[in-house]
């Protein structure tokens, strides 16, 4: 063992999903994970990955398992991913990776985002290194952009950044999730998984979509907004210009060539079902991800009557609710044989 290694430790660590309100879409730096645009989310509670990091020096090569099945795509994935932190740390050995969901995998609630991040934790913790959370959401935004948002709790707005080496682009809080409680309930329209990941249809938009520079001279101005009405507790404002972006980024994304279309009927039929409760008085809005599932976000004497509204329609297959939560934290960590 070298003297790094003497220290060599094992973590857990669990972090939340975030939905993001102004939307992340293209890539500055594909390696990186830098993006062209900043974004602003809200992490969600009841929802998390809980991942425990052990580094052996017996372990030639790294093993993950995710939700309790060895996982050897992923292992290529993660194990670049922590060679970062090895070579930081100056360690050579393997890592054993365990990873769970509480929630469907596939339902399009960005696990990778919570995955990420808590590997992120669990990872560096269990190397001894002390990371704070800027350099934690910083470090997660290179395993997947999003994760970079699930390191902090609440309100949270990850800036693009100007800087090749991506070390202005990280994520933080801008409101607590106490600050203005809204909850969220998924609508859950398919558990397939989705034919084009987010990686690949942000590459394919940037080099073929007629609007993507509209898109990016834009995103300030969404961003603005949806900070001014956070702090004013302006749930009319935060819906408007919520649903602008997601519109915004579906249809910019459609505009590709070949076009990409991550709607199915119930997602339409979802949507409109938002509107029409809106438009009965309803404080809810939806936002969509790259994939079928709707997110339809309200005030808390809302919830009831949403989760209702999605249940009853014909092509939601099960509703999830949830509220606004913590960022990510480490569960355990100890010296290794300890
Ligand atoms: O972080 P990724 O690569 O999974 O991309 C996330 C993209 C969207 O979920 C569609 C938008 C967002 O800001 O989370």
């Amino acid at each position: 063992m070298t003297k790094a290694e003497d220290s060599v430790r094992q973590a857990t660590a669990q972090a939340h999903p975030n939905i993001a309100l102004i939307k992340y879409w293209g890539k500055r730096d594909v390696a990186l994970n830098l993006p062209v645009v900043g974004s602003l989310s809200i992490t969600l509670d009841r929802l998390h990955s809980c991942t425990t990091v052990r580094f052996l020096p017996e372990l030639a090569a790294d093993r993950v398992w995710l939700n309790g099945h060895e996982d050897l795509a992923s292992a290529r994935r993660i194990g670049r991913f922590l060679d970062r932190l090895r070579e930081r740390a100056g360690v050579r050995c393997g890592a054993w990776v365990e990873s769970g969901n509480n929630f469907p995998t596939a339902a399009g609630l960005a696990s990778s985002a919570s995955g990420f991040a808590a590997l992120a934790l669990a990872g560096s913790a269990a190397l001894g290194l002390t990371l704070d959370a800027t350099e934690l959401s910083l470090l997660a935004r290179q395993g997947s952009g999003s994760a970079a948002r699930s390191i902090f709790g609440g309100f949270v707005e990850w800036s693009h950044g100007e800087r090749a080496d991506g070390l202005d682009s990280v994520a933080h809080p801008i409101r607590p999730a106490q600050y203005w409680p809204l909850r969220v309930v998924v609508a859950v329209t398919s558990t397939a998984s989705k034919a084009i990941g987010s990686s690949e249809g942000m590459q394919r938009t940037a080099l073929t979509s007629p609007y993507q520079s509209a898109w990016v001279d834009t995103q300030e101005a969404d961003l603005a907004r949806a900070r001014a009405a956070i702090e004013a507790r302006d749930f009319e404002a935060l819906a408007a210009v919520s649903e602008h972006s997601c519109l915004k980024m579906h249809a910019l994304a459609m505009a590709a060539q070949p076009g990409l279309l991550y709607w199915n009927g119930a997602t339409l039929d979802a949507m409109h079902a938002v509107r029409q409760l809106r438009a009965q008085g309803v404080p809810v809005f939806f936002t969509v991800d790259a994939g079928p599932q709707v997110k339809a976000i309200c005030l808390p004497d809302a919830a009831n009557a949403v989760a209702e509204a999605m249940r009853s329609l014909s092509g939601v297959l099960d509703v999830i609710e949830c509220g606004l939560g913590e960022g990510a934290c480490l569960i355990e960590a100890e010296a290794a044989g300890a």
